[in-house]
């Protein structure tokens, strides 16, 4: 029996947990043909809850566009993932996709081949001009407008890994995203990517295209009471058992992160026997595999911080969260001298994605190096 916990990709089916509520505000603004932003910490599960959406969405009635940017770095790279998402959205067979494809996008010279599961995979060449590809953008754009008119559905386009259009030429492609998103009927769409800061700053930065474009969504942890059930059955069904205070252990651990609450799942199901009960001792063991995995790479980042820097990791690390980081109190206990002095801190700590903000206060971004820190000081 393979490990049932999986970790690094996109998760769908079975192993995908609950976010039910998230799910539910999104496909109301897919029904309203609204715009959302969504972020998040780093592998929060944005990727797999959009995909996990769309993949449910009722095919008679939605068309539904997942574009990954993270491979284009420019108008050219951008216009063909964009082409290519609309395409394969429009049919399961290579001959229609191809058929779409010459439809719309027939001065990129589509064609269509098949990828390792048997699906139509849609390529283009296009080498334009810069003046040509401006041109195409505007076209490319008008698309899931004409689709949502001609079909009668109502179409969504996903954007993931949307930081990288920072990294185009000139900010052309926002300016154009935000006039047509607001025009469209009929349309929505749903903006995220790995980089939460960079995307905070395209949608509440006043002076930016995209500033209050979008509807916030902010994606959390999941609570300990959904991955209760989850983690239970995961170890039933491959014939282990974990009781409930165990899985709960865990998620304090984890802080309810689904990356770091699966990956060390992952590592205390791998040592079990069938029949055997995950106990507190399985815990620490799949902990030291981990760490002991990434000590090189947490020494290193310790040694290079300041020694306030790990004071205040020190405390962000060992005090129950929310932490009341400005408190005199907190100040005092780690020796950090005046409350002033955290804003310095935690800018610095945050520029290096070291530390995060949550909804309360900040948390240390890898779970587990929170708690190499916490093991440091016995
Ligand atoms: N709903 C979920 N249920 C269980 N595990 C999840 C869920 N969402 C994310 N994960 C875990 O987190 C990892 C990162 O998910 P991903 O969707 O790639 O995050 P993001 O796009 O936010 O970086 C996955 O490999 C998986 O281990
Ligand atoms: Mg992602």
């Amino acid at each position: 029996m393979s490990n049932p916990f999986e970790y690094g990709t996109t998760v769908s089916g079975s192993a995908f947990c609950n976010r039910t509520k998230e799910s539910a505000d999104l496909i109301s603004t897919i029904n309203n043909s609204l715009r959302a932003f969504l972020y998040s910490e780093r592998m929060m599960g944005t990727t797999s809850l959009v995909r996990r959406v769309l993949a449910g969405l009722d095919r008679d009635k939605y068309v539904a566009v997942y574009i990954d940017l993270w491979a284009t770095d420019d108008e050219a790279s951008f216009i063909t993932a964009t082409a290519r998402g609309i395409s394969q959205a429009m049919g399961t067979d290579a001959s229609r996709v191809l058929e779409v494809a010459k439809r719309f996008f027939s001065r990129f010279s589509p064609k269509v081949s098949l990828d390792d599961d048997g699906k139509p995979k849609v390529s283009f060449e296009y080498n334009p001009t810069a003046e040509q590809a401006r041109q195409s953008l505007e076209e490319v754009l008008a698309v899931p407008q004409r689709i949502a008119t001609e079909s009668g559905k109502k179409v969504v386009i996903v954007f993931d890994e949307l930081q990288r259009i920072l990294e185009y030429r000139d900010d052309h492609v926002e300016r154009l995203l935000r006039s047509i998103i607001q025009m469209q009927r009929n349309v929505s769409y749903i903006f995220l990517g790995s980089q939460k800061h960079l995307l905070q700053d395209m949608f509440l930065n006043r002076k930016r295209p995209l500033y209050s474009a979008a509807d916030h969504f902010p994606i959390g942890p999941i609570k300990v009471e959904h991955w209760l059930p989850f983690i239970q059955e995961k170890f039933e069904t491959a014939g282990r058992k974990i009781s409930k205070q165990v899985i709960e252990h865990i998620c304090k651990l984890t802080e309810g992160h689904p990356f770091y609450t699966q990956h060390l799942c992952h590592a205390i199901w791998e040592k079990l026997a069938p029949g055997q009960e995950a106990t507190e001792e399985d815990i620490q063991r799949g902990l030291q595999v981990l760490l002991a995995r990434e000590a090189g790479a947490y020494s290193a980042l310790w040694e290079s911080l300041t020694i306030n820097q790990r004071r205040f990791l020190h405390g962000l690390a060992v005090e129950p969260p929310p932490v009341s980081l400005y408190s005199l109190a907190f100040v005092q206990k780690y020796g950090l001298g005046n409350p002033s002095a955290i804003q310095r801190l935690s800018g610095a700590l945050l520029k290096r994605d070291v530390i995060d903000r949550d909804a309360r206060s900040f948390v240390i971004s890898d779970r587990f190096f929170r708690i190499w820190i916490r093991e440091r000081e016995d």
